[in-house]
């Protein structure tokens, strides 16, 4: 089991879908910031279930939002896109640049995700913003390339960490370390828990050539 808590019960396809607050917290700021405008063509390139896509249409009502994902999920019924494409993000070449693309991708391919969403963005205006692990910033390989060659404009330390995966678990009576019943049912009474045992933030990169040659630190409040 890894830090994350996450090791062998890891998700199919890396199915950590973000709370929907917590996407709408991040599309409010990237707004405030004046990094991302209102309106434009804008991508959410693993779609998911649909919370960056649903927290994208209400604050920043983009002109045209397209959703990419492997599978399509039921649940995207209910979410206002344009369109979307049941596809490998990595091969997916859409016909015009996009003014930006924002999500939670699959870490374990986030560097890949990257890349190819930097070949995507308008190269004069376009945003990229990730949901990642903060981890993200380490490693050798990465330093020496990604981050060599693509250094982010910010990161945003989110103030604290996103509950991904809802699980219901029997609640446990700290002092006894015993179940606790339902006083009604006499069963388990169950609590929600999930959160993850690592910190998170955004990565942001912009195209704009006036943009200042160095990262910038943040802290997200949501
Ligand atoms: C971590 S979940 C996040 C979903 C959504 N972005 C959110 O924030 O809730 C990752 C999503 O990426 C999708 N996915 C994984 N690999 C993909 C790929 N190569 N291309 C497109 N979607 C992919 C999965 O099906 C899953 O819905």
């Amino acid at each position: 089991m890894s830090a994350t808590n996450r090791g062998a019960e890891r998700e199919e396809l890396d199915g950590y879908y973000t709370p929907l607050p917590c996407a709408r917290a991040i599309c409010e700021r990237l707004l405030s910031d004046r990094i991302v405008s209102k309106g434009g063509v804008m991508l959410e390139p693993c779609v998911g279930k649909g919370a960056f896509a649903t927290a994208i249409s209400r604050v920043l009502k983009p002109e045209k939002l397209v959703g990419v994902d492997l599978r399509r999920y039921p649940e995207l019924a209910s979410v206002p896109l344009h369109e979307f494409v049941e596809s490998d993000f990595l091969r997916y070449e859409p016909e015009e640049y996009v003014d930006a693309i924002i999500t939670n991708p699959p870490f374990s391919e986030a560097e890949a995700h990257a890349r190819h969403a930097l070949k995507l963005i308008d190269p004069e205006s376009g945003v990229l913003a990730f949901l990642l692990r903060l981890n993200f910033l380490e490693g050798k390989d990465r330093t020496e390339h990604f981050w060599a060659e693509h250094p982010p404009s910010y990161v945003y330390v989110l103030n604290r960490r996103p509950s991904f995966k809802k699980t219901k678990r029997p609640k446990i009576d700290k002092k006894t370390g015993q179940i606790v019943l339902s006083k009604k049912t006499g069963k388990p009474l169950m609590v929600t828990s999930g959160n993850d045992a690592t910190a998170y933030g955004v990565f942001v990169w912009e195209m704009d050539p006036d943009v200042a040659d160095r990262t910038t630190l943040r802290w997200l409040v949501w």
